[in-house]
């Protein structure tokens, strides 16, 4: 469930109508929901209950101040995979012990700033890395709290790009050298294990994978206990998918999410970790759009818009599904037109949908792109020369422009010209 909202005809964000807000910022924006991030939050947090756990939501999905503070409010760690996202989930006050810093590159520098801001855990991704942290924090006078992350090699029945639990995938070490690596970690001074780490992809939208990865890990706790190593956390990564249509069969709930946990993992007494990105911010955020034209071509309709692949990238990228819906809805029994939606980037690419049947539409109308808070800002560029479009979030019935849009000026300035010229 989210706050976008017909009302009277109008979608509205939360209480604020969509079109005012576009009246105000232009298009193309996004736009969030407070109270749907809550929301989301909300029934991670509460799917957990009666086991001692911390939701570290995966900021890469939305990392807007505004949005991290929101969380943080809620009560949220955070899973961050670069010391840029190490310094935005500081800036917004969330404390190193509530940090979480995945990714299977991090770089020296990344190490040492997180080992000095404080760190509640690094999940190693391999023997070079492990060795790295090792050294940095021998090097700090300190002991820096790792978990390993293991790739269970399981099938997370999601596209290709975003599943990370096979053996062919770049993530963790394999699980059937589990041991061996536990070992070498504990022969190292600089570096205290505190348990283990996993995550197998994204968008997945059945509970059996993931209960299979965690049945290994719970197979592998037992091993390493009994090899001597203390494990008091799991870490369980992210990855439950959303409804990006309302047609298609609904991905399973938090609640479904958390019941299996507990039965596969909860008899271990291990604080659990969760890292949801996309479940708390997609549906809490939708991209608004106007429409430029309307092509007739020979044999389709196409709905020219303002915004572009350079804004939201899943579509051109993973084949991705968005619902688009019209800002002003259309009457009663109005008869659906077929369009291919698409951006003005010089690239057949940018296409959001072909041969999507909405109601009619003009130039000057307002479109909105449902499910797009999650890897959709953060994956934006300037592709064309189009500045990065603002972000605006709702709280009831008062909205606020969260990143304002760059000037062209702004974007231009940025470059430096040699002085050979
Ligand atoms: N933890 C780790 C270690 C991850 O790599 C990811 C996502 C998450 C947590 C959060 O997963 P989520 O709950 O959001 O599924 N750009 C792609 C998605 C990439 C996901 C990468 N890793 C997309 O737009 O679909």
């Amino acid at each position: 469930m989210d706050h976008f909202l017909y009302r009277d005809g109008d979608l509205f964000a939360e209480d604020v109508s969509v079109a005012e807000i576009a009246a105000e910022v232009g298009t193309p924006f996004y736009l969030y929901s407070t109270a749907t991030l809550e929301r989301h939050f909300r029934l991670f947090d509460e799917a957990l209950d009666g086991i001692d756990h911390l939701v570290c939501y995966a900021m890469k999905a939305a990392s807007n101040q505004a949005i991290l503070k929101t969380l943080a409010a809620c009560g949220a760690g955070m899973d961050v995979v670069s010391g840029g996202e190490y310094a935005r989930a500081k800036a917004a006050g969330v404390s190193g012990d509530k940090i979480v810093f995945s990714g299977v590159g991090k770089t020296i520098d990344e190490i040492e700033t997180a080992l000095s801001g404080g760190i509640r855990q690094f999940n190693v991704e391999s023997e070079p890395e492990m060795e790295a942290i090792n050294a940095v924090a021998l090097r700090l006078g300190v002991v820096a709290p790792i978990t390993i992350r293991v790739n269970p090699d399981v099938d997370a029945k999601t596209h290709a790009k975003i599943a990370t639990g096979k053996s062919e995938n770049k993530f963790g070490i394999p699980i059937s050298r589990a041991r061996e690596v536990y070992a070498h970690a504990a022969s190292l001074a600089g570096l205290k294990i505190v348990g283990i780490d996993v995550h197998i992809g994204s968008q997945l939208t059945e509970l059996e994978p993931f209960e299979l990865a965690y049945n290994k890990v719970a197979e592998l706790t037992e091993m390493l206990r009994a090899d001597g190593h203390e494990i008091k956390r799991l870490d369980l990564g992210g990855g439950l998918g959303i409804p990006y249509t309302r047609s298609n069969e609904a991905p399973p709930l938090p609640v479904e999410y958390g019941a299996m946990i507990k039965k596969t993992l909860g008899h271990l007494g291990c604080e659990i970790e969760i890292e949801p990105g996309r479940l708390i911010a997609g549906n809490a955020g939708i991209m608004v759009s106007k429409v430029i034209y309307v092509k007739e071509g020979e044999d389709r309709k196409f709905m020219i818009v303002d915004a572009a692949m350079n804004d939201l990238i899943r579509p051109a990228m993973y084949e991705a599904h968005h619902d688009i819906v019209p800002v002003s809805e259309a009457e009663a029994g109005v008869e659906q037109v077929s369009y291919d939606i698409v951006g003005p980037v010089c690239e057949s690419g940018d296409t959001f949908a072909k041969s999507r049947l909405m109601p009619p539409v003009v130039a000057g109308d307002l479109i909105a792109f449902r499910s797009a808070g999650a890897y959709g800002a953060v994956m934006s560029s300037e592709y064309n020369s189009r500045p990065l479009i603002p972000e605006v979030l709702v709280k009831d019935g008062d909205f606020a422009v969260i990143r304002k849009r760059p000037s062209v000026e702004e974007m231009i300035d940025r470059d430096d010209v040699p002085d050979w010229f």
